[in-house]
């Protein structure tokens, strides 16, 4: 291992393609045998800290169209902080239906799981029958896996039925020294950032470049008002930057004046917090109060200047939807990929067809969106947010901080680079966006 990360760090990625594969590697893993560890606690009291390990494993063999990554980098995303408090269910159930499918699937069926859906690495070796990706590539990856076996994933790959997230339904993932990926999820790295900064955008800048730029999901226009939920988390901090590329009014909602503050250093004006603003768009657990969402939307309304918002970008679920519903211009879109605070959602439908309002799930992103939503980090169009980076071995307490909310942006995880700040080859680049990319740092 320390010959693969030599080779790299001397970015004499050639030499890499030459040297022996190692037999066994670091990983975070989640082990079967501790599912039940955190039963009957509250979600909060679960702490990944003692859920997620650092287990040497067997590296797995390479299959045709696969390759090995070696990871210099990788990021946390909500879903290993998922995985690591075993919700909404354990991910060994994803491990074992996925190793149902064929004898290649059942290497990904073992009882530890190596989690993680990002990583910004160099290839060190490929499957039979690659040709686009070789040994010494430097490489990002986005976190879909297909099979493609079947035609409805053909016109857009999200649809595949055997579409799996990477690193959270299969296993080698990307918080680890090496992993194992498709070679339809690389990408060419940004040359102008660090291994970890690289590494940080991939699952949440893809998703939410489909969940509000592309027409599979609120396909934003110019000029469109956008209200954001969480503005300056993982899909928030992403969703926000692409609004204000697109020529779109972002209304940024976070719940701290540094976050506010955040919001405002990506080029945002619109900004409610939250907290200050004191919403309880819930009376108790099960009862709604709707002169709350009117607030909610009269504070809206008195930033615009009077519009609704074209496009709602939802995320937190139960907490907000109904305001999200309600809040939404006649004719706009609420669109959502997610429920942080619960997934049986409640809101008013008369609401959403007396005013002609759309319901839109979307999740990840197919190759091409992924793809498209790096080139626009690699253009200097899009930034990463990276606030902090852990070490491999702070795994759990770079989760630990997601799962409290405690974090802003993302939170990159080194993987064999040995510090920060290496990687960068396009050092002009880097200086033209350099105030853009460290946005996130300290706050
Ligand atoms: N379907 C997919 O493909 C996909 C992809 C990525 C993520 N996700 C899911 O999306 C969710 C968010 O992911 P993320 O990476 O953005 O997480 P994150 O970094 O934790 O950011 C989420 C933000 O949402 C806000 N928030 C949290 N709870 C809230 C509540 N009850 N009411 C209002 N706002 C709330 C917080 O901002 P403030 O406190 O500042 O308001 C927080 O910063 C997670 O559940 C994740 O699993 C799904």
């Amino acid at each position: 291992m320390q010959d693969i990360r030599d080779a790299i760090l001397a970015d004499d990625t050639a030499a890499v393609a030459g040297l022996k594969v190692p037999e066994s590697y670091r990983g975070i893993t989640v082990h079967a045998d501790e599912a039940d560890m955190f039963e009957g606690m509250a979600s909060n009291e679960k702490d990944p800290r003692k859920s997620l390990h650092l287990d040497d494993v067997p590296t797995p063999e390479v299959a045709p169209g696969e390759a090995l990554v070696a990871v210099m980098a990788s990021a946390i995303n909500y879903n290993t902080v998922w995985t690591s408090i075993f919700e909404p269910v354990s991910t060994f159930s994803f491990l074992k239906r996925y190793g149902k499918i064929s004898p290649l699937a059942k290497r990904h069926d073992l009882p530890y799981h190596v989690v993680g859906s990002d990583l910004a690495g160099v290839v060190i070796k490929t499957g039979e029958g690659v040709h686009t990706w070789k040994p010494g590539d430097k490489v990002v990856a986005h976190c879909l896996s297909v099979e493609l076996e079947a035609p409805d994933g053909h016109d857009d790959t999200m649809m595949d039925p055997e579409q799996r997230i990477w690193g959270f339904e299969t296993n080698f993932g990307g918080l680890a020294e090496l992993a194992l990926v498709k070679t339809n999820q690389l990408m060419p790295k940004p040359d102008h950032l660090t291994w970890e900064e690289a590494a940080s955008p991939g699952l949440v800048n893809s998703t939410a470049y489909r969940q509000l730029v592309s027409a599979n999901g609120a396909n934003m226009t110019q000029g469109d008002v956008v209200l954001i939920w969480g503005a300056s988390g993982g899909l928030g901090s992403y969703a926000t930057q692409f609004a204000l590329n697109g020529g779109a009014t972002p209304v940024c909602v976070v719940s701290s004046p540094e976050k506010a503050e955040i919001a405002r250093k990506m080029g945002a004006e619109l900004i409610i917090d939250r907290s200050a603003e004191g919403y309880k768009f819930w009376s108790d657990p099960e009862t709604q109060d709707p002169r709350e969402w009117k607030r909610f939307g009269q504070k809206i309304r008195e930033l615009t200047g009077g519009d609704d918002p074209d496009i709602v970008f939802e995320h937190p679920g139960r907490e907000t939807f109904g305001a999200s519903v309600y809040v939404a211009k006649r004719g706009g879109t609420i669109v959502t990929c997610a429920s942080t605070s619960g997934f049986m959602h409640q809101y008013d439908n008369r609401y959403l067809w007396m005013n002609l309002k759309r319901i839109i799930g979307s999740h990840f992103a197919n190759y091409k969106e992924a793809y498209l939503a790096n080139r626009l980090v690699a253009q200097g169009a899009i930034h990463p947010t990276v606030s902090r980076v852990y070490s491999l071995e702070q795994t759990g307490e770079a989760a630990n901080d997601v799962h409290h909310n405690s974090h802003q942006g993302k939170v990159g995880v080194l993987g064999l680079a040995p510090e920060e700040g290496l990687g960068v080859t396009n050092t002009e680049k880097r200086a033209q966006h350099l105030d853009a990319i460290n946005r996130f740092r300290g706050v």
